[in-house]
């Protein structure tokens, strides 16, 4: 794994823009695994300059996002479709048949499951971007997940909803369930980009570089991927460097 510090998120997001302009330089038709959550908007504003300059293009790119709760459309406000066009697509240049998430109100989210699955099976892809929960979940795969798990229906913990209960009204609106990508899907990927930023993700963190690689912290089993880069702010490298 290469651990990069950095000693701000701006920071942080400048580096990980660099990653992605160096992948669509390389593949123009790139497909890209996408996250959502407060870690990944610094580097959504770059990766829009950078579009913006002409420095790099989507018109060619695939996208295919985590997660995505039950229950929330994608107008709704709090759905991960609706913040990906508020935070990114609306400001690329992308084809629309080329953005992917799960659908959260689908009748069937078993057979959600499968058609989301199968999308990703038919395609590699080659540049994932992940945050890292407080409990160690990446996606929504919530600690004791398989690490085989494909795509599925997860229940979230009292943490994860806890901790997302900033973006809604109160807690009670905050869905219980959501569908994600499972980690086997994640692990599949060919280039995997992991961010932290903050002074909470700092335990999370170092669990993840240093403890057990047990499905009891599902981000430990990046451990055993070829290609994982993890880059730091400060706060969020606090108890990895103590140790040191
Ligand atoms: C989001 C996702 C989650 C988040 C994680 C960190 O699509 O899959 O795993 O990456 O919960 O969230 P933030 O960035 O809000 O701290």
């Amino acid at each position: 794994m290469n651990i990069i510090q950095c000693n701000d998120s701006k920071e942080v997001a400048l580096l990980s823009y660099r990653i992605f302009k160096e992948q669509l330089i390389k593949k123009p038709n790139s497909t890209l695994g996408l996250a959502t959550g407060s870690t990944p908007i610094l580097l959504y504003n770059e990766l829009i300059k950078g579009s913006q300059l002409n420095e790099i293009s989507f018109k060619k790119v695939n996208i295919f996002n985590l997660d995505e709760y039950v229950g929330l459309n994608s107008e709704h406000k709090n759905s991960y479709a609706f913040f990906m066009k508020e935070y990114l697509l609306n400001f690329i240049e992308i084809e629309d048949n080329h953005f992917h998430i799960p659908n959260g109100t689908a009748c069937d989210l078993i057979e959600e499951c499968h058609r989301y699955n199968n999308l990703l099976s038919s395609t590699k892809i080659d540049l994932q971007l992940l945050g890292l929960g407080e409990n160690g979940h990446i996606g929504f795969n919530e600690p004791n997940t398989s690490f085989e798990s494909t795509t599925h229906l997860v229940e979230l913990t009292e943490n994860t909803r806890k901790n997302n209960s900033i973006y809604f009204k109160s807690i009670n609106d905050i869905p219980t369930h959501a569908i994600t990508m499972g980690i086997s899907n994640i692990i599949n990927a060919t280039k995997i980009l992991l961010l932290a930023i903050g002074e909470n993700k700092a335990e999370a963190v170092y669990n993840l570089i240093n403890g057990p690689i047990d499905v009891k912290f599902p981000g430990s089993i990046l451990r055993n991927h070829p290609d994982v880069t993890i880059i730091l702010d400060k706060e969020a490298a606090t108890l990895i460097n103590k140790v040191k």
